[in-house]
């Protein structure tokens, strides 16, 4: 699998995105979804598990099934920190199963150690949802059943974006720029970007 961005109509420009330095795995068996709130992640990985006939884990559910307490109510009664703890432990713990697509939380690469499990655990293709920061506040706005703290300030979840793409776009071995496309074609456009293991692991 090389490194590679597939391209479609964006609404504003986003920063360039450095190629990944990380040595993709040649035929993954599990697909990691990374990208910034309402990137699409936990719409698209049930898509690309159906299609693969694989397991589909969202971070965020992990987390709140290993704690019993909703992803506002860690941030709310334990604060962030705590909460990225808890990301870091429930990564550590699924990353290891094969024939899996998992979405991350769009925080979870900011974390030097999540990065790091991710990037060296074997068979892991990272896959970069972008989008810019104006589809991605409209997509999270209209969910309202998602209720995500670090959106709660716009000019505050803007600069977070900032800070993150260019993370983003290093750790992933691809990059899809959703915009404009539907959770269909960004998936289809990730099968067709990413090699992955088709025997039983
Ligand atoms: C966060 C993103 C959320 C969730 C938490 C923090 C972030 O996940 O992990 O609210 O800091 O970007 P989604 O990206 O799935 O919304």
């Amino acid at each position: 699998m090389n490194a590679q961005t597939a391209t479609a109509t964006t609404t504003a420009p986003m920063p360039p995105l450095r190629r990944s330095t990380t040595r993709p795995a040649r035929a993954a068996s599990r697909i990691v979804l990374t990208g910034f709130m309402g990137s699409g992640k936990s719409t698209i990985g049930p898509l690309l598990a159906a299609e693969l006939g694989w397991t589909f884990i969202d971070l965020d559910s992990e987390i709140e099934r290993r704690t019993g307490l909703s992803v506002p109510q860690i941030f709310s009664e334990r604060g962030e920190a705590a909460f990225r703890k808890e990301e870091t432990a429930a990564l550590a713990a699924v990353l290891g199963r094969a024939r899996t697509v998992i979405a991350l939380g769009g925080g979870a690469p900011e974390t030097l150690g999540n990065r790091l499990l991710l990037e060296q655990t074997p068979g892991t293709a990272i896959v970069y949802l972008a989008a810019p920061f104006a589809t991605l506040a409209e997509r999270c706005a209209q969910q309202f059943t998602n209720v995500r703290p670090n959106f709660a300030d716009p000019a505050a979840a803007e600069a977070r974006f900032a800070t993150r793409h260019p993370i983003y776009g290093r750790l992933a071995h691809v990059s899809i720029e959703t915009d404009g496309l539907s959770p269909q074609d960004s998936a289809a456009a990730v099968l067709a970007a990413v090699a992955v293991k088709t025997s039983p692991a």
